[in-house]
């Protein structure tokens, strides 16, 4: 089964599991890492930024239009932040490093 690692808000590394077809979203919830979601991946929020490992960012399919607009308005933005419900897991992503974002809004904002 592949891996990933988050990379949480301490610096603290977490390698995981992460099985095929599992979004990062769905990864990061099954292992209890404290990654929001709030719109469970249609899309409608921002609360799933992540920011990717640079080695990978180029590995990723390219984000959509409308996750582009979603990311614009995450919190924290960085050169390589996604949306994590929008990259979902397969072979080329074994050992995947994600960064958790410095700062989230939360639910309410
Ligand atoms: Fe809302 Fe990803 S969970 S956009």
């Amino acid at each position: 089964m592949p891996k990933m690692t988050f990379v949480e808000r301490d610096g603290t590394r977490r390698e995981v599991d992460a099985p095929l077809g599992l979004s990062v979203l769905e990864v990061a919830h099954k292992h209890g890492i404290d990654l929001e979601g709030a719109c469970e991946g249609s899309l409608a929020c921002s609360t799933c930024h992540v920011v990717i490992d640079p080695e990978w960012f180029d590995k990723l399919n390219a984000p959509s239009e409308d996750e582009e607009d979603m990311l614009d308005l995450a919190f924290g933005l960085e050169e390589t932040s996604r949306l994590g419900c929008q990259i979902v897991i397969d072979e080329t992503l074994d050992g995947l490093v994600v960064k958790l974002p410095a700062g989230t809004r939360n639910a309410q904002g």
